[in-house]
């Protein structure tokens, strides 16, 4: 059904799909099925099979090209399959695959050198690992450690991950297992002027989000905390960007209290919100502790935390070590995304086609009323969905119509906050601006269609 529309199509690429010749659709289903945990969730009525990628499109096994809207869920910052980075972790491939940090390694050592240069102040030492949550876990520590404090705070709606420990600074039902997790960990209000209680226009809701935390910190805790976490926007929550001076006041709390504040920069990250290198930076604060994955590995297991010298020396105390963590394939791979980010000025690219897709989106929400609220930075953004504007009723069944039917029309794009009605479109940031008007196009048939 279209309307009698036009298909919206794809810009056109030079780039040709290999012809596939692996196990069928249906076999990888049944092996899927027999032989991998049914903890693994899928997108799609149908799920799709992706067996090939380059820049911001994706491939079918039957050679069917998509704009990927959510690049690998918010983890493909360059692009897929970039050739500078695949040359660059070929030559390491070839020359040394593992070694460990037991051993000097040039990569590791220019490589902590090359993110520390990104950072701002005395945020000077990495130590990198592999996941997220891992990096999250090990700031956990540090923070408990450095403070010798125990009680954290961290916001509702978060996501940091789903290991054991970081499970506890989540807070998302739909996230949490029945089992001990969150010790000390408690939640404070999430800063979100659209659904929360202070609004957009309002002067004072990043002073009055903020009041949650001393107020937390003075009635939950004993008066000392170890650390704050929170992303600088929430991502897996539904794009929620802060209040200005939100966590200027909420660092102001936690630092009064004894805490470090920690900042979660696994999705928002390396230029991706466009005005700034570090989400954090939008918000005029500096952290104690950065926590960084995905985009900074371009699909790569690469994640880092980067603290000052004194935290870092928290855990000289005893030995810790990470078998995989500054894998040589993994930081050639981490330098050449810094490298790339650099040449290409792809931060530049998200703030200029972020700009242009959020004013597109501004456009849809004129046009459709089920479009409650869009926002973002850069191509960083979301698009939350609403029976009704004023109780603003979660339009869940209805995102999820949109959203499968994007994918008919070849685009994938994520899903998100509490109840499942936020698009989220966080894609390569390579994207054009041909690439945007697809997406918009692509949206303007689905809404239509609803
Ligand atoms: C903001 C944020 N922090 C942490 C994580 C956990 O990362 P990982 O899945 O690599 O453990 C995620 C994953 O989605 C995330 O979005």
């Amino acid at each position: 059904m279209n309307n009698g529309r036009q298909t919206p199509q794809l810009p056109p690429t030079d780039h040709r799909p290999k012809a596939y010749g692996g196990p069928s659709y249906e076999e990888v289903a049944d092996l899927r099925r027999r032989y991998l945990t049914p903890a693994l969730f899928t997108y799609y009525k149908k799920p799709l099979m992706i067996v090939e990628g380059y820049m911001q499109y994706v491939y079918n096994e039957k050679g069917r090209r998509y704009l990927d809207g959510f690049g690998g869920i918010v983890t493909i910052s360059v692009g897929h399959s970039h050739p500078y980075i695949l040359e660059k972790a070929r030559q390491q491939l070839d020359t040394l695959q593992h070694s460990t940090t037991i051993y000097y390694h040039p990569t590791i050592a220019e490589y902590g050198k090359m993110l520390a240069d990104k950072m701002p102040g005395d945020l000077s030492v990495c130590y990198f690992v592999n996941s997220g949550s891992e990096a999250n876990d090990l700031a956990m520590l540090m923070a408990r450690l450095y403070t010798g404090n125990y009680d954290i705070i961290s916001l509702r709606n978060a996501y940091h991950g789903g290991s054991a420990s970081t499970m506890g600074l989540t807070a998302h039902s739909t996230w949490k297992f029945n089992y001990p997790h969150s010790f000390g960990v408690h939640h404070a209000i999430a800063p979100d002027s659209y659904r929360g209680p202070w609004g957009r226009n309002d002067p004072e809701a990043g002073a009055n989000y903020a009041a949650d935390i001393k107020n937390l910190i003075q009635h939950v805790t004993p008066g000392n905390v170890a650390g704050f976490f929170a992303e600088a926007i929430q991502g897996v929550g539904g794009c929620v960007v802060y209040p200005d001076n939100y966590l200027k006041d909420a660092y102001g709390y936690v630092r009064e209290a004894g805490g470090v504040c920690i900042c979660d920069e696994v999705q928002t990250g390396f230029g991706r919100t466009g005005e700034a290198f570090w989400g954090f930076e939008s918000q005029g604060v500096q952290p104690d502790i950065v926590t960084m994955a995905k985009g900074i590995g371009n699909g790569a297991p690469l994640a880092a935390v980067v603290t000052t010298p004194d935290i870092a020396k928290t855990l000289a105390a005893r030995i810790h070590f990470n078998t995989f963590g500054g894998n040589p394939v993994s930081c050639a791979i981490g330098k050449a995304v810094l490298e790339v980010l650099e040449r290409e000025k792809l931060q530049q690219n998200c703030l200029y086609v972020g700009g242009y897709m959020l004013d597109g989106f501004k456009g849809l929400m004129e046009k459709y009323d089920i479009v409650g609220d869009v926002r973002g930075k850069g191509l960083m953004t979301g698009i939350e969905l609403v029976k009704d504007r004023s109780t603003k009723e979660p339009a869940t069944e209805e995102c999820e119509r949109v959203w499968e039917r994007a994918k008919d029309l070849g685009l994938l794009v994520g899903k998100g906050g509490f109840f499942g009605n936020v698009l989220r479109i966080k894609p390569p940031m390579c994207l054009t601006k041909q690439d945007v008007d697809f997406i918009i196009e692509v949206l303007d048939a689905a809404f239509g269609e609803l």
